[in-house]
């Protein structure tokens, strides 16, 4: 057999999907597992918009799609941008993908070229790397500090940027961090981001899952050069708990707009008829449904946050947004129990998994070797049995 191209080499499997698919494995083998590592609402998609599509496929809307998604979804998402984010955008500049995923996937392919930096802070969620490797970009890696709630200062930015810097990805609320960015620093930020003249991917698909009165900024409605030159990310996946539908979409300038519709013409066409239809209620009407998927994640962020600080040993910034929180365990590297010497955040998640029966992912699977990520986009039962086990384990090892 012929060699396989460089790029299949590229691209690594998703350490948050193998360590889920691993731990719903040991659980249907009858192991007791507690699962904190899937990066999905638990919730079932609302019925108005469950409704809505079984209507579109009982009325025969089956058939192939504009490339670029439906003419009505696409004014849907044009409405949701100035109702929610105070942003102006003609329908025709809304390209509807498969899932956010792809969005990013086809705005990456559209702006970068071989060799061009891409500056994405640390944590930052695992694809981002990756599609940047695949399209022949360069991920720079700027790390964040917990003191700093993990988010970029425009210090930090400014000293990342060289002739070839091109554009920066951010994510607000934040996978893996739980952070949100302010509008003051969102501006600090946009200073730097004007004067060099990059483009900005603004991941903003836990919009809708935000606490504490924090306010969701799009970096785009600061300036009118910032929403020339940032490309919106978003979708349905978290906010109305529709992973599966597959439906997100990218906010840009016309002519990037134009460009992502024709790769995606050649690539993947679009995505369902039915999740297009489904993602257009969701757009249109509001059943209070999401409102109450957001007060719930927060009652469960306020019970893991208490149960977390009533542990020795680990820090963590207090999420405001998206449903992760990231502790800093490094205090526990270089312990033992038994024949368990805990190196990195890959031997703590091995040792959660095999010794209390948690899943949580290892924090250098979003390039924070100090921390591990949980979900808790489980019920608060699982989640107070999940920390509890966390704290006996790391017990263990004092
Ligand atoms: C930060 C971030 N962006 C994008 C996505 C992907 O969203 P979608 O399911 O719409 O492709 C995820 C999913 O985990 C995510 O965490």
């Amino acid at each position: 057999m012929k060699q396989l191209a460089k790029r299949a080499n590229i691209i690594k499997p998703s350490a948050t999907v193998a360590l889920t698919t691993r731990a719903k494995l040991l659980k249907k083998e009858g192991k007791d597992i507690i699962i904190m590592a899937a990066g999905e609402p638990d919730f079932d998609t609302p019925d108005y918009i469950k409704e809505y599509a079984i209507d579109a496929i009982q009325k025969g809307f089956t058939k192939y799609t504009p490339a670029e998604g439906t003419v009505e979804l696409r004014m849907a998402i044009a409405e949701k941008l100035k109702r929610d984010n105070n942003l102006e955008y003609d329908w025709k500049d809304i390209v509807v993908s498969n899932g956010a995923k792809q969005a990013i996937a086809n705005t990456l392919m559209v702006i970068i070229d071989e060799g061009d930096e891409v500056i994405i802070p640390s944590p930052y969620w695992v694809t981002y790397t990756s599609l940047v490797e695949l399209v022949g970009g360069k991920p720079v890696i700027v790390k964040t500090k917990i003191e700093n709630e993990f988010k970029l200062t425009p210090e930090e930015l400014e000293k990342h940027i060289t002739p070839k810097t091109k554009a920066i990805i951010l994510n607000s609320p934040s996978n893996p961090t739980g952070s949100v960015y302010t509008l003051e620093e969102l501006k600090a930020l946009g200073e730097i981001i004007e004067k060099h003249d990059l483009f900005v991917i603004s991941d903003e698909i836990y919009e809708k899952i935000i606490y504490d009165g924090y306010k969701h900024i799009s970096i785009a409605s600061i300036s009118d050069k910032l929403k020339e030159n940032t490309i919106i990310i978003n979708g349905v996946s978290k906010s109305h708990a529709m992973t599966g539908w597959r439906v997100g979409f990218s906010a840009s300038n016309s002519e990037i707009a134009k460009k992502i519709a024709a790769l995606q013409s050649q690539l993947s066409h679009h995505t369902a008829s039915i999740s297009q239809k489904a993602a257009e209620i969701a757009f249109l009407k509001n059943d209070g449904s999401v409102e109450k998927m957001r007060k719930e994640f927060e009652k469960r962020r306020d019970k893991i946050v208490e149960m977390l600080s009533n542990i020795e040993g680990i820090k963590f910034n207090i999420p405001h947004g998206a449903f992760y929180v990231f502790p800093d365990v490094s205090y526990f590297y270089r312990k033992r129990y038994k024949n368990w010497y805990i190196k990195n955040s890959l031997d703590l998640s091995e040792f959660l998994l095999e010794k209390v029966g948690l899943a949580a992912v290892s924090g250098i699977a979003f390039g924070e070797d100090s921390c591990i990520r949980f979900s808790y986009a489980t019920n608060i039962d699982n989640i107070i049995e999940g920390i509890n086990r966390f704290k006996k384990a790391l017990e263990m090892l004092l």
